[in-house]
């Protein structure tokens, strides 16, 4: 085989760059391999606890996030209400079984929800961010929570 031409290395440079897809991995969709391992009980509460169940109360239709079996319960492996308006999606509230940030509706709100043009896997809908009170989780929260799912979402 000839040695490439130089034309031909620049239309290649994506490639080699970011792989076939053509675009870089989303970092807020990539689990970090050195993950450390969190739960709800030891650290991940004090989150709901301090920015969601103001509205997430007992028996609250889109999750009850009272405390950490209710929020177990009501999130990991959970399928997400959004998934009913899309034939064939398993959206989750959160995927821990596959550590999916990417399928799990509570990261992608976190993210922004359809104002970030944030969409689940099969184009689902992802509406309000949260929490829904115009204001965003701190750096170390969106951290924790990230951490949580990419370790399982244990309780
Ligand atoms: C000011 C009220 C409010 C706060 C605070 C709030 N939420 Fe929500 N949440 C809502 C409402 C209303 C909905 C339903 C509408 C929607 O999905 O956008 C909802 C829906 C959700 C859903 C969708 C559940 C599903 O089945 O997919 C998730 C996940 C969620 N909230 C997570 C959170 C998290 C995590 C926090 C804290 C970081 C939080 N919320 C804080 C009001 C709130």
């Amino acid at each position: 085989m000839p040695p490439l031409s130089r034309s031909a290395l620049v239309a290649l440079a994506p490639v080699l760059l970011f792989g076939c897809g053509g675009t870089p991995a989303d970092p807020d969709f990539t689990c970090d391999p050195g993950a450390t391992a969190r739960t709800l009980t030891a650290e991940v509460q004090a989150v709901f606890d301090a920015r969601c169940k103001s509205c997430h109360v007992s028996g609250y239709a889109y999750g009850d996030y009272t405390t950490a079996q209710k929020t177990f319960e009501n999130t990991t492996g959970k399928t997400s209400y959004l998934a009913a308006a899309v034939s064939g999606s398993s959206l989750k509230v959160v995927d821990g079984a596959n550590k999916a940030l990417a399928n799990s509706s509570l990261w992608l709100k976190v993210l922004g929800g359809d104002a970030s043009n944030r969409k689940g896997p099969k184009g689902e809908g992802t509406l309000g961010a949260m929490p829904n009170d115009g204001t965003v989780l701190t750096a170390d929260q969106k951290k924790l929570l990230k951490e949580w799912i990419c370790t399982g979402g244990a309780q």
